[in-house]
């Protein structure tokens, strides 16, 4: 994998936000991590942990506060509008709820054809037409669909809208913000199959954002764990669920459902107590140390980087500094 292209380079990442009376909401602090070409890159964590905020700041949708994102080793931070331009064409996402993201009284034609008359990428009407029809039947909707209005769809329905939109541009990357979250548990498989199904044909490079640490197992090649801005854990995504190393990473995947019974006996069930602390004054050393039941004196003054620790597997505990 490592030998693979560096599609997305983020290095040292931060993203505050004033939280007034001169105090700092670190929402994303000190952040490094790499998209390779063509690998599904999942993001997991609890609400709040900074999810959203370091995947919007990774394509430029939010300003930066420090640190520095390269899309194909270009800074997306400072695109020329030139360059802003091809980016929105390589670049699409995919949001969390597809009845805030789609307006209610566009036509679905509209929407799907939006990004296509932007970029000029039909030379007339009647290709436009055939490359809508075509963006709705991969995502599993018809002709009779594109001149209904979004309001009368469903939510899975919307979403497959959502995604039509932004494959309209032919993208190289895709960020989906949570795409499943909003929908019915037996939408939400329909909708990660879609997903895996064009990141083949098209051979995208997508950020995914998940709270569904099960789902996201599917479709993610490596998962990322973030815990109160910080990226604590980041490994294939087979061997954080076999050996998730950071007592965070332990704690969310013992909440999650196994279907091996055995292997289900074996595995300690860890539960985590007390909330998420705010990004407001995080606390000093490592973040988790107010929960961590490993917790040890160092863990409250010196903050744990992020060291490769096995061969690919990423993790920020001083349990596994070198003795
Ligand atoms: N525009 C904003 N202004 C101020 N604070 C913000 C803003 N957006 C997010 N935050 C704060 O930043 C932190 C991270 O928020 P973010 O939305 O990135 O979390 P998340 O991991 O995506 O959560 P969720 O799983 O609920 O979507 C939170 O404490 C949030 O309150
Ligand atoms: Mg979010």
């Amino acid at each position: 994998m490592s030998n693979r292209p560096v599609e997305l380079e983020v290095k040292h990442l931060c993203k505050y936000y004033n939280a007034g009376r001169k105090r700092l909401l670190k929402a994303v602090d000190d952040v490094s991590f790499d998209i390779y070409k063509g690998e599904t890159l999942g993001i997991v964590g609890e609400s709040g942990c900074g999810k959203t905020t370091c995947g919007k700041t990774c394509i430029g949708m939010l300003e930066k506060t420090g640190g520095e994102v390269k899309f194909q080793g270009k800074d997306v931070h400072t695109l020329s509008k030139k360059e802003r331009f091809d980016f929105s064409g390589k670049v699409q996402m995919i949001f969390q709820d597809p009845y805030a993201s789609l307006d209610p009284h566009q036509k679905v034609y509209d929407i799907v054809a939006e990004g296509i008359r932007i970029h000029k990428l039909a030379k007339d009407k009647a290709e436009e037409e055939h490359m809508v029809l075509e963006l709705l039947d991969m995502v599993g909707l018809n002709a009779e669909h594109a001149m209904r209005n979004v309001h009368e769809f469903s939510g899975g329905q919307r979403q497959r809208i959502g995604i039509a939109r932004a494959l309209a541009v032919d993208p190289e990357f895709l960020f989906c913000d949570e795409p499943i979250s909003a929908l019915d548990v037996s939408i939400q498989a329909q909708i990660i199959n879609l997903l895996m199904k064009l990141q083949k044909e098209k051979h995208l490079t997508m950020l995914f954002i998940a709270h569904d640490l099960s789902m996201v197992k599917h479709i993610s090649d490596r998962i990322g764990v973030m815990y109160l801005g910080n990226m604590v854990e980041l490994s294939g995504s087979s061997d954080l669920y076999r050996k998730p190393l950071h007592p965070y990473t332990q704690a969310l995947l013992s909440a999650v459902p196994i279907a091996d019974p055995k292997a289900s006996r074996e595995r300690k069930k860890i539960m985590l107590t007390g909330d998420v602390p705010s990004p407001v004054n995080p606390p000093a050393g490592c973040r988790f140390s107010g929960r961590c039941k490993y917790c040890m004196s160092q863990c409250f003054d010196l903050k744990p980087e992020l060291k490769e620790v096995e061969a690919g597997h990423y993790v920020a505990c001083h349990l596994y500094d070198e003795k």
